[in-house]
C-alpha cells in the first residue's frame, strides 16, 4: 500500500468497538503516514516526565529555571508566529455544512482529509512520535471520557501529562472496549526530507501553515503546524470542548467553557458554582478567588472547562475534565491571584514569560516594580525603558491542579459535584450590570446566547473589539451554535425544578471617566455572596427588563468606600442603548436563520416589550 492509499484514519468502525487492537492499528497507520524515526508509548509517570524535560533541555527547547527559586520548572520560548490559538485556521468538518453553522469554518471532510494527507505525509521524519493515552476526568468516572494523542513534540507530551490524566490504565479501559477520541498532532517541521536530506532542529519547531481540524462525526482531531497550547494540547479546546460538545449534544449532557468553584458560606454550607467567561477574562482569578469578606471561602475545582450531566438524583453534576491549569501569566500577581502565584512555586512549565537574571521568571503584574533587567519572551535584553512588554500578553503557565493550595477536596470527585448556580460573564464597558439573575432557565439561555465581550489576546485578532461570544463558546462549539442553544433549552426541560439558577455578571463596567466602577478580584466575593443568598432564597430581588437585580442595599459593599453613584451606575439600565443592543441581537440571530429556537426569539421580543414599557 502506498502512502496515498492509506486511509487518513477513516476510523470506519463504531467508537464502541475501538479496542486495543484498533488503537494499535491506528497508531501504525499514523506512523506509516508521518514516518517518525521511532514510536514511544507514554505512561504519564514522573520518571517519564523527568526524562522528557531533560531531553528538551538538552535539545535547547526548554530552559531549566534556577531550582533555588523555581524547582523542577522550565521556560519555553515559542516562535514569534506561534503564540495564540489560530481561529481562522480552525475547522469543523461535518458532512453537512449547516451542521457546523455560521460561526465555524467549515470544510467538506473528504476535501480536508486529502489536504491533511498532503501536509502530514512524512511530517514526523527524523522525530519521535509519542503516543499519549489520557483520561478526561477521573479514570473510569461516569462523566469522564478517554482519548489518545499522537504527537511529534515532547513539549506537548509533557504538557498533556500535566493537563490530563495520562496512564496505562487508559489502555486497560480501551482494551475493555471503552470508546476513545483519536487525536493527531504534528508541529510540521520534519528533520529529514523525502530524499533523506537532513536539517537541524530549532528551539520551537512549527510551520507557517497551520490546521486545527475537528471531524465531529468520527470524533477525530488533526492538528498541524503549531506547538502552542490550545492548538497542540488537543485534549483541551479541540476535544474537551469542540468534539465533546457534539458528544454532549448526541448523549444529552453539556461540555462547557466554564470554571467550577466550591463556595462555603459563613454558616458552613457548601455550594458549587460554574461560570462561563470568554478567554482571558479572569476565569483563573475567579476560580482561585480569596474572598475579601469574612467567613466566606472559595475553593477551586476547575478554571476552564466543565462537563455537566444530570445525576441519578436529577441534579446537574459537573466535573473538571482537566488535571491542570494552562493559565494566562500577565496580570497574575499577589493582588489579583495570590493563590495562582503560590501554585506556581515549582513543577511548572512557563511559556513566553520573561527570564530574570537570577534564573527565575517574571511577567507584567507579578510585581509592581519590574526587575531592572530581563531577557524578554523573544530572548532579547529588556529593561523597564524598553517600551514593550517583557512577557507576551498571552504567555502562560502549565501546572498540575493538585498543586493548587486552594484545590477543593471534591475537585476530582468520581461522579462530579452538584451545581447550584451558573454564571455568564463578559468584558463589557457599558450596559451589562455587575450582576443580574435570569428569571428562569429560558431567560438564562438567552443571557448565555447573547454574551458579547471585548476581544483579548488569547486568540489572534483585534484586542478590544466587541464580539458576540455566546456561552463563551464562539471558538469552541463543535456544531451549529443555534442547535447548541436548542440543546441547552432541552437540558432545561429535562432538569425541570432541579435546574441550577442562572446569573449574568460583568466585572468590567466603566464609569463616565472611563475607569472601572467595580474593584473586582477579591471583592467579586460580594457578588458571589448575593448569588448564594439568592440560591438559598434568603434575599429578594428587583424585577428589571433585563433580569432580576439586587434590591438597593442588599449587595454587601461594607468597607468598600464605593460612592453610591457608582453602585447605581453599576446597575443602571439605559433603555435606549439596550434597545440598540436588541437590534444587534436580532442581526446576530438572523445569521442562524430558522435554526434559532423560537423560545430565544420570544425572549428577545419580551425584552424589547419590557424596555419600551
Ligand atoms: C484558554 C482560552 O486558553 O480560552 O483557556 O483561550
Ligand atoms: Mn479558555
Amino acid at each position: 500500500m502506498t502512502i496515498a492509499e492509506l486511509p487518513l484514519t477513516d476510523l470506519d468502525f463504531e467508537p464502541e468497538s475501538r479496542g486495543l487492537e484498533a488503537l494499535r492499528a491506528w497508531v501504525a497507520d499514523i506512523a506509516a503516514l508521518t514516518e517518525p524515526d521511532s514510536v514511544e508509548w507514554c505512561d504519564g509517570s514522573l520518571v517519564e516526565g523527568d526524562r522528557l524535560t531533560k531531553l528538551l533541555v538538552a535539545e535547547g527547547k526548554l530552559i531549566r529555571l534556577n531550582p533555588e527559586w523555581r524547582p523542577n520548572s522550565f521556560l519555553a520560548r515559542t516562535d514569534p508566529g506561534d503564540v495564540a490559538r489560530v481561529e481562522d485556521r480552525t475547522y469543523i468538518c461535518s458532512t453537512d455544512e449547516a451542521d457546523a453553522g455560521p460561526t465555524n469554518n467549515w470544510r467538506a471532510p473528504a476535501e480536508m482529509r486529502a489536504e491533511l494527507r498532503g501536509v502530514f505525509e512524512g511530517s514526523m521524519r527524523g522525530r519521535t512520535m509519542y503516543v499519549v493515552p489520557f483520561s478526561m476526568g477521573p479514570l473510569g468516572g461516569p462523566i469522564s471520557q478517554l482519548g489518545v494523542q499522537v504527537t511529534d513534540s515532547a513539549y506537548v507530551a509533557v504538557s498533556l501529562g500535566m493537563m490530563t490524566r495520562v496512564s496505562s490504565g487508559v489502555l486497560d479501559l480501551i482494551d475493555a472496549g471503552q470508546p476513545w477520541v483519536a487525536t493527531v498532532h504534528s508541529v510540521g517541521y520534519p528533520l529529514t526530507d523525502a530524499r533523506d536530506r537532513q536539517r537541524d532542529d530549532v528551539a520551537w519547531p512549527c510551520n507557517e501553515t497551520k490546521y486545527i481540524v475537528q471531524f465531529p462525526e468520527s470524533r477525530e482531531i488533526w492538528s498541524y503546524g503549531s506547538g502552542y497550547g490550545g492548538n497542540a494540547i488537543l485534549a483541551k479546546k479541540c476535544f474537551a470542548l469542540r468534539i465533546a460538545s457534539v458528544m454532549a449534544r448526541d448523549e444529552g449532557w453539556l461540555a462547557e467553557h466554564m470554571l467550577i468553584v466550591k463556595v462555603t458560606s459563613p454558616e458552613g454550607k457548601a455550594y458549587h458554582v460554574a461560570a462561563a467567561f470568554p478567554s482571558a477574562c479572569g476565569k483563573t482569578n475567579l476560580a482561585m478567588l480569596r474572598p475579601s469578606i469574612p467567613g466566606w471561602t472559595v475553593e477551586t475545582i476547575g478554571d476552564d472547562i466543565a462537563w455537566l450531566r444530570q445525576g441519578p438524583d436529577g441534579r446537574l453534576r459537573a466535573i473538571n475534565p482537566e488535571a491542570g491549569f494552562f493559565g494566562v501569566a500577565p496580570g497574575t500577581g499577589p493582588g489579583t491571584n495570590a493563590t495562582a502565584v503560590d501554585t506556581l512555586w515549582g513543577n511548572t512549565i512557563f511559556t513566553n514569560v520573561a527570564l530574570r537574571d537570577d534564573g527565575d521568571v517574571w511577567w507584567e503584574g507579578l510585581s509592581e516594580e519590574p526587575p531592572a533587567h530581563l531577557i524578554d519572551w523573544r530572548g532579547e535584553d529588556w529593561t523597564p525603558e524598553s517600551g514593550r512588554p517583557a512577557a507576551h500578553p498571552n504567555s502562560r503557565f502549565t501546572v498540575s491542579a493538585a498543586q493548587c493550595p486552594a484545590i477543593a477536596d471534591d475537585w476530582d470527585a468520581f461522579d462530579g459535584v452538584p451545581i447550584d448556580a451558573i454564571l455568564f460573564g463578559g468584558r463589557r464597558a457599558t450596559n451589562v450590570p455587575l450582576v443580574a439573575q435570569a428569571r428562569d432557565w429560558k431567560h438564562g439561555v438567552f443571557l448565555g446566547a447573547t454574551i458579547s465581550s471585548e476581544q483579548t489576546a488569547a486568540a489572534e485578532g483585534t484586542v478590544g473589539e466587541l464580539r458576540r461570544d455566546p456561552f463563551a463558546m464562539l471558538p469552541f462549539c463543535g456544531y451549529n451554535m443555534a442547535d447548541y442553544w436548542g440543546h441547552w433549552l432541552r437540558m432545561g426541560d429535562k432538569l425541570g425544578s432541579n435546574a441550577p439558577a442562572v446569573f449574568q455578571v460583568n466585572w468590567f463596567r466603566k464609569g463616565e471617566g472611563g475607569s472601572y466602577l467595580w474593584p473586582g478580584f477579591a471583592e467579586n466575593a460580594r457578588v458571589i455572596e448575593w448569588i448564594v443568598r439568592r440560591v438559598e432564597g434568603s434575599l429578594g430581588a428587583m424585577d428589571a427588563p433585563i433580569g432580576r437585580l439586587p434590591i438597593p442595599g442588599d449587595l454587601n459593599v461594607d468597607g468598600l468606600d464605593l460612592p453610591t453613584a457608582d453602585v447605581d451606575a453599576l446597575f443602571a439600565v439605559d433603555r435606549a442603548s439596550w434597545l440598540a443592543e436588541c437590534d444587534l441581537t436580532e442581526e446576530f440571530f438572523a445569521r442562524f436563520g430558522t435554526r434559532v429556537p423560537p423560545a430565544l426569539r420570544a425572549e428577545l421580543a419580551s425584552l424589547r416589550y419590557h424596555l419600551r414599557a
